[in-house]
């Protein structure tokens, strides 16, 4: 609990801040049958693209802030890091993390900020267009052949062997115990700030919060935010994966951490990863009400039916990640007994949230049609 408070304080008092937006659904609402939707867009968060810049940042100039501290004999805030005060002391930092695309991105240009040298992990899946918004922010790219989960492995290593700060969003249970595991615990507890900023705004408790697994980390945040603010079981969060990429489905059958058995392949490549996050997992484990996997063409047409806006509601860019929760809604939506399982009807209000913006928008226009509109570039 304090440790999440602590960092969405300390998120809510960097310069840039703002919180992102949230808007009704109501014409997807009634074409899916349920009472409310309510749709927080990550997409403009701190200029990075996606909710990972509440993340990465957050971990780094925390971990940052606790060695110039001792370094400097006084209490120095985050803000004060990410407003790059510290540049000279940080330039002797290194600091490094592996990445499906957004994480990575995250960790470039909080380290871009604060002035410390930033190394990122990628396996070949994920799109050129992704590599080069994480290169953008100066940060060296070290590609490993392999999946993503090679990737964190190899960067915990590298990370212990040169004494580099390893700010990773994930502590597979199999990876030697590393300092990532308190990044990773200081990466969920940033993104508690989206709970913050969306439950004041919402006119009615939420019902049901479809949320996106990738190792874990976004959906054991939510929850344990959920769960902090309303106890027990009163939000039902169901966490979404793709067929090929669902290691949280697969813990989840086998009561216990088991890696995916799919081939990773998905275009939805923020959700490719083969080992969940053990520290996610424990949360999840007694917080989610359900674990669902979804076709690819849920989150194709997930991407469409926000691109355009159904039946007057706003058009808004999600990229396929971003859109995956909308996909799972989509996918139970249409299967009736799914639905009665989770009791999602007339009176559910759902929570989603946009974990993305068009964060390759080549693949974006491929699959919508049309380029993002309203997007800056990257
Ligand atoms: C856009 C987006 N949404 C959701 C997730 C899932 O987050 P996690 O891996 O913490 O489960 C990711 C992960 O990279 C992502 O990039």
């Amino acid at each position: 609990m304090a440790a999440c408070e602590r960092a969405v304080a300390e998120i809510q008092s960097w310069p840039d801040y703002a919180p992102s937006r949230l808007v009704a659904l109501p014409g997807l609402a009634r074409s899916l049958g349920v009472g409310g939707i309510s749709y927080q867009d990550e997409g403009g968060r701190f200029g990075v693209g996606s909710f990972k810049a509440l993340g990465a940042p957050y971990a780094l100039a925390a971990i940052l802030a606790v060695r110039l501290s001792r370094r400097l004999g006084r209490r120095i805030a985050t803000r004060e890091v990410l407003g790059g005060a510290h540049r000279d002391a940080c330039a002797t930092f290194t600091a490094a993390a592996a990445t499906d695309g957004n994480h990575g991105r995250a960790l470039a240009w909080a380290a871009r900020q604060a002035g410390c040298r930033c190394i990122i992990y990628v396996p070949p899946a994920v799109s050129p267009g992704r590599v080069a918004a994480i290169s953008a922010y100066g940060a060296e790219i070290a590609r490993i052949e392999g999946s993503y989960d090679e990737a964190v492995a190899r960067c915990a290593q590298d990370c212990l062997r040169h004494d580099w700060l390893e700010i990773t969003d994930t502590a597979p249970s199999t990876a030697p115990r590393t300092r990532g595991l308190s990044a990773a615990r200081r990466v969920m507890a940033g993104y508690a700030t989206i709970i913050d900023e969306a439950l004041p705004r919402m006119r009615d408790t939420p019902t049901h919060f479809f949320a996106q697994g990738g190792v874990g980390g976004f959906a054991a945040a939510v929850a344990a935010r959920l769960w902090q603010k309303y106890g027990g079981s009163r939000v039902r969060l169901v966490v979404v994966e793709p067929h090929r990429a669902a290691c949280l489905f697969a813990s989840a059958e086998a009561g216990e951490l088991r890696p995916a058995s799919g081939d990773l392949d998905t275009i939805m490549q923020g959700l490719s990863c083969g080992e969940a996050s053990a520290p996610a997992w424990e949360i999840l484990a007694q917080a989610a009400a359900a674990f669902l996997t979804i076709d690819e063409s849920y989150a194709v047409e997930a991407m469409r039916l926000l691109a355009r806006g159904v039946d007057g509601d706003p058009r808004l860019v999600a990229g396929e990640t971003g859109a995956a929760g909308l996909a799972g809604l989509l996918a139970v939506a249409n299967d009736a007994g799914a639905r009665a399982l989770l009791q999602l009807d007339a009176r559910s209000r759902v929570l989603l949230v946009g974990t993305e913006n068009a964060t390759d928008p080549r693949l974006y226009a491929e699959i919508v049609g049309h380029p993002p509109e309203g997007q800056g570039p990257g």
